[in-house]
């Protein structure tokens, strides 16, 4: 048994998804300690020797507090190169969406991709996993989407599995062949479409266990909606839960389409207006904000308020890719979605753990301290979480358990 004990205050909340507008949606549990049994949270009790046994291996909190293993729902975290030339013509005033029409952005990250092996791209994004543990992160989504060829997204997507053996940090990979149309397919969308839609392709990323999601770029720059609905539903009858990059340039009708097709989740969502956010509400389907992607673009931030208002409920990723966002802190994240979307620390806490647990339909397993939950906590050295918060940009995390074990 291992026991963390010395607790300021154990910060969690339900199951998700949650909405946000309830009364602080949160637990703050003070002098309790935890009890992990293998994988599992055995007990929270009083933090007491005496509920527990001599030979125990306890860990002292030492007056931190202590938070369910962060999820960051929305990452590319598999990629190749970096792009800052891109990141220096948006601060001399060119746009992402410029750079994408002149044929940069996304594109010069697929060039990237196709040059390299599993093998290459395993070896570039481990120490970025191995830097958001340190953080306190302990599941991660990674989308496909920079390789555009059959080959090349099943590389990406084996490198997702080859990660996920290789630490700690558990993995889940989502299928984004709908990205953008690659070069060669250039005003042909819907027959690139036909090649990564192709049956024998959603069967084998089935078989070999690759994928439990399926995504879509839909915006005026890649997918319209009547091409995105064909490649979720196409997905989603071969077992790949949808999802749907959102309303982030233009109003398009994305999210709304993320309703209709039953996604978990439409993330972005910078654009999205009142109808819209009523479609998600009534599918149940949960905002995903990535507010480290318009803090790195210098746009405007998603109406989070307006969102959470409404009653929708709203998971914060960090979006991690090599353009629009090349932020790996869920921390740093989370500051950010204090200080410019006007979310509380709380809010922000349900949003990186019980919600985007739903977002992964893990919401039973991860994202909440709760007896019978699995045993993934973050030990803070600031006694809560809205020090945490507040001191944006500095790592607090003293001490990571994973599936029970100290990582
Ligand atoms: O979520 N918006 C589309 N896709 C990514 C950006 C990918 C890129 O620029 O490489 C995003 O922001
Ligand atoms: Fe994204």
């Amino acid at each position: 048994m291992l026991v963390v004990r010395n607790i300021a205050e154990i910060c969690t909340g339900r199951v998700g998804p949650i909405p946000l507008n309830d009364e602080l949606p949160i637990t703050r549990l003070r002098n309790s300690a935890i009890g992990i049994e293998g994988d599992t949270i055995a007990w929270i009790q009083g933090d007491d020797p005496a509920n527990w046994s001599d030979n125990a291996r306890v860990i002292d909190a030492n007056g931190g507090c202590v938070i369910p293993g962060l999820i960051d729902c929305h990452t590319h975290t598999v990629f190749a190169g970096t792009r800052e030339d891109e990141y220096v013509q948006r601060a001399q005033g060119l746009s992402y969406a410029e750079i994408a029409r002149r044929g940069g952005g996304i594109k010069n990250s697929v060039d990237a991709v196709r040059e390299c092996s599993v093998d290459q791209l395993v070896e570039q994004a481990l120490p970025r996993l191995q830097r958001m543990l340190a953080l306190g992160v302990t599941t991660v989504e990674i989308k496909s989407g920079y390789g555009l060829t059959v080959e090349d997204e099943f590389k990406m997507l084996r490198a997702v599995k080859r990660l996920n053996e290789l630490q700690p940090i558990e993995l889940i990979g989502t299928y984004l062949a709908a990205h953008t149309t690659p070069r060669e397919f250039e005003g042909n969308p819907d027959g690139f479409l036909d090649l990564v839609l192709d049956a024998n392709v959603l069967d084998q990323i089935r078989e070999e266990g690759l994928a439990e999601f399926a995504d879509v770029f839909c915006e005026t720059t890649a997918f319209n909606v009547e091409q995105s609905r064909r490649f979720l539903t196409t997905c989603a009858d071969a077992g790949l839960t949808p999802r749907v990059h959102a309303d982030q340039i233009t109003q398009i009708g994305a999210s709304k389409l993320a309703a209709e097709v039953g996604a978990t989740s439409a993330d972005h969502l910078e654009r999205i207006d009142d109808e819209s956010i009523n479609a998600m509400r009534d599918a149940e389907t949960v905002a995903v904000l990535l507010p480290a992607c318009s803090f790195y673009l210098g746009v405007e931030q998603a109406p989070a308020r307006r969102i959470i208002d409404a009653g929708l409920p709203v998971a914060i990723a960090t979006d991690f890719n090599p353009g629009s966002s090349v932020v790996e802190s869920l921390p740093l994240t989370m500051s950010i979605a204090c200080s410019q979307m006007g979310m509380t620390p709380a809010q922000t806490l349900i949003a990186t753990t019980a919600n985007a647990a739903a977002v992964l339909k893990r919401e039973n397993k991860v994202g909440a301290i709760k007896e019978g939950m699995q045993a993934d906590l973050t030990i803070l050295e600031v006694p809560t979480i809205e020090q945490m918060c507040y001191f944006a940009g500095r790592n607090c995390t003293k001490t990571v358990i994973k599936k029970g074990h100290v990582v």
